[in-house]
This record gives structure tokens, sequence and C-alpha cells, in this order.
């Protein structure tokens, strides 16, 4: 992340009310300290994330209420400053902000529309570890019809919440640099009402402690994780737990009204994950799973370690698909997100693998069966440049899919799967960008692939040669 210029303290951030730091003698000069961007530097998204700083942690401690729908606690970043900050911004959407601390001293606040700029009370200086707590609390609102994203972030049930964020909804429910761009590791520790079961990202630590009629639920994801990807579902849920047969922690949750789907989540996430293990390399984290939660129909988030469907019971092509993402998406990570082509045309693609894996037809047929329509209105949109206003057009999905069978036709079986598994291998908990995996298969294939990704990724027709 940061890849954003330096602003000078005197201009205006996206907090109006905030007046300017006196210059930073903090960095041990004479410059004055630099307020962080309140954008992380994505073109498509200007105010996602933020900028002049690196989260490595955070560590959220809330309570919730499904009753009440109040929502209370801390978020506590861990984090690097990445230029000299006289002031920087956390993106946080409604809620009430209480009070702010950076290294453990109070520190100023503003509020503009999702930016919360904090003004720490001395400069910090560049390349320093620091720490921003933020007590808060309110009513969390899912984000609704934005840009035909439909609704997305803290999205009440009927008892508890399905938390699925995809692509910037983490600010419903946590302060944060919530861009992809920013991966980091993440601790919960989330307090329900007693009976009321907390499903967040990685491992569970320890049992859940109950005292006075509450719960509290302690979940720990120690790999590196983009904030969309993060979660604190909760709710009735009925669970199955163990080991896949390779090996991996396996969790699955339904809510009780998709009950009957519990032991097929469990299998089906168990046998896809062992095999996409032997497609694309090592599992990247701790445990795989499923989570079915009653809530509107067709929505599914590839949540780290634990993939979630929304109001359906979910068959193996969505499965497939979700899981592909711990490798494709969450593992490897984009850095903007006209570049969602490597998570979804990726996932698709696995999809298409799994058919052929299971004798349901090949990848070739599913590629052909595209190709032959015409009309299709996905050759009107270049999946390598997904657009902020339709970020998730099937394009994205299926021609993105297209442009990597078009490149296995091209490269060949063997050297087609040594590119995705080197993907996942040299990025493992990192980003890649397009350019990159171009790059890749070009270097792999020892061909030149200029116009095929150029035909399949950027032309706004459906590809004639290649
Ligand atoms: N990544 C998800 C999937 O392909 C889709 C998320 C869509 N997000 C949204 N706000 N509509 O399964
Ligand atoms: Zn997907």
């Amino acid at each position: 992340p940061g890849n954003i210029a330096d602003a000078p303290v005197t201009t205006p951030s996206a907090a109006g009310a905030a007046t300017p730091s006196p210059a930073a003698s903090a960095t041990g000069t004479a410059t004055q300290a630099t307020a962080g961007a309140p954008g992380i530097g994505d073109p498509d998204f200007p105010t996602d994330g933020n900028g002049g700083y690196d989260v490595a942690r955070y560590r959220l401690k809330l309570d919730y209420d499904p009753g009440t729908e109040h929502l209370k606690g801390t978020a506590v970043l861990e984090a690097r400053t990445l230029q000299s900050l006289s002031r920087f911004n956390l993106d946080l959407s409604g809620l009430k902000v209480e009070s702010v601390a950076v290294n453990d001293r109070a520190a100023r606040f503003t509020r503009s529309g999702t930016e919360l700029t904090v003004i720490p009370a001395t400069p910090l200086a560049s390349g320093t570890d620091f720490t921003v707590r933020v007590a808060y609390s309110g009513t969390p609102e899912p984000i609704r019809d934005a840009d035909d994203l439909g609704v997305y972030g803290f999205i009440r049930t009927s008892d508890g919440a399905f938390v699925t964020c995809e692509p910037n909804g983490a600010k419903t429910w946590f302060p944060g640099n919530d861009h992809p761009a920013d991966k980091a590791r993440f601790e919960f520790e989330i307090t329900v009402p007693e009976g009321l079961v907390v499903l967040a990202n990685g491992e569970q630590v320890g049992e859940p402690r109950t005292s006075g009629g509450k719960t509290t639920f302690v979940w720990r994801e120690d790999h590196p994780m983009a904030t969309y990807l993060a979660t604190m579902t909760l709710g009735e849920f009925v669970l199955k737990e163990g080991k896949t047969p390779g090996g991996i922690r396996n969790l699955a949750a339904t809510d009780p009204k998709f009950r009957r789907s519990l032991n097929k989540v469990y299998d089906l996430s168990a046998k896809i994950t062992d095999y996409w293990s032997t497609v694309f390399g090592d599992y990247p984290f701790s445990s795989t799973g499923g989570v079915v939660d009653d809530f509107a129909t067709g929505y599914a988030l590839e949540n780290q370690t634990k993939p979630m469907y929304g109001g359906f019971h979910p068959d193996e092509g969505i499965i497939a698909h979700e899981l592909a993402h711990q490798w494709f998406g969450n593992s490897v990570s984009i850095k903007r997100w006209r570049d969602l082509w490597l998570n979804e045309g990726f996932a698709t693609y696995a999809e298409w693998l799994w058919n052929e894996h299971t004798g349901k037809g090949t990848a070739e047929a599913a590629f052909n069966g595209y190709y032959q329509t015409e009309d299709d209105p996905m050759w009107a949109y270049p999946p390598g440049r997904a657009r902020p206003g339709d970020l998730f057009n099937n394009s994205v999905y299926t021609r993105g899919a297209m442009t990597l069978h078009a490149l296995r036709q091209r490269v060949g079986d063997p050297a087609f799967f040594k590119i995705l598994r080197t993907w996942a291998e040299e990025r493992k908990y990192g980003h890649g960008t397009t350019d990159d995996f171009v790059a890749l298969a070009e270097r792999l294939s020892g061909k030149e692939l200029d116009s095929l990704f150029d035909v399949w990724l950027f032309q706004p027709e459906r590809p004639a040669d290649w």
C-alpha cells in the first residue's frame, strides 16, 4: 500500500474541521510532517483505504446484541507509518466514535462522510510502528445499492448478523484501512448473548467463555487478510467440525433452517479443498469450511477460511468457486479493484475445472458454449478493467475464465497448471497485478502472449484471433 503522493500538512484532507499540526520534530529533520491521504491510491475508488501507513494487525473487541442491534467496543490497529504523519485517516461508515488514542495518548479526530481523520498529539515519524485505539458504538448499517453492488457489510439477520463486506463494507463495523492493498492479521474478541454463536476468520482460541448471560468468542486469523474478507457472522448455528481427509481443519456451520446442508457443506468443502491443494498447491490457510446463513437468496462470499452462503443451499459449483478464492483473491490479492478478474475469472475457471474433474463436462465445452453466443453483453465489457459502477459484471467472471482457457489452449496443460501453481506460490499472502500475471505466463511458457491477453482482457468486442 501507500503508493500515494505525500500531501503537505497545509492541504485540506477530507476532514474540514481539522487544524494543521505544527512542524514535526519527530522525524528528526526540519521537514514538516505530512498528512496521510484519504485514499490508498485506487483510481476507481479514490477514498477507499488510506495513505501513509500499513496495518499489521487489527484487534477487534466488540459486543453485539441482536435484540438492541447495538454494537460497542474497541478496535486497536497495530500499524507502521510509510511517511511522517501529522494526521491520517481511517474508513468508518456510521457508528459513533467515542474516543481515539494513538500510542496510548488521546488524539483529536474529525469525521466527514466515511473518513475518520485522526490527529495525533504529536506527529508520527516515517517508518515507525504505532497503535491506534478507537472506542466506538452504534447500530451498524450495511451499504445498500451502491453502484449495483446490492447490500453488503454488516447485514442484520433475524437472529444475528451475516457479515460479508466485498468490496468496501468492512467500514460498516470497524474502523480501518478498508482496501485489499493493505492486508493485516486479525484478532476478534466478540461477545454476544448466551446461546448465539460467533463465526470469525481463522481459528477459535480456547473455549467460548460465558458469564452474566453473555458469551465471548475469541478468533484469530494469523495470515494476512484483506478487510473485506473479515467477518463476525453470528446467530444460531449448528456446527460440524473435524479434518479433511488431507488433514486440514474443517468447520461447517448452518443456520438451523439450513441444517439439511450441514453434512453436504462439510463433506464437499473437505473434498474440494483437498482437490484444489493438488491442483493449485498447498492450502494457504489454517482451516477450511463453509457457513450457510438465513439471509436473502443468492449471495456468497469467500470470507477467509470460511466462505459464506446467504439464504440458499450451496451446490458444489459455488463451493468450488468460493474455495478457489482462498488461493486466488485471499492469499494472492489484488491491489486495485479493476484487476478483479484475477479473483473472479480464476474462481469461475475453477468451477469449470471442478466439472472436468467430476466428469460433468470439460472447460473446453464451457468455453465453446459461451464463445458461440455472439450477442452476449460481456463482449462489450473488457474484463481486464472491472468498472467501479459495475464491478461484478458477468464478464469479469465468465470472460475472465475464458481468458484463462485461451491461455491454456495456447500454452498446453503442463505450462498452464504450472502458471497457476506458481502464481499462488510466488505471491502467497501478497498481491499480484494483471501485468504480473501476464509476465509470469510469458516467463513460464516461453511464449509472447501480449495479443492473447489484449484481445481477451482489454478489447470491447468478442475476440476473433489470439
Ligand atoms: N466475491 C463474491 C463471489 O464471487 C461476490 C461478491 C459480490 N459483492 C457484492 N457486493 N455484490 O462469490
Ligand atoms: Zn467469486
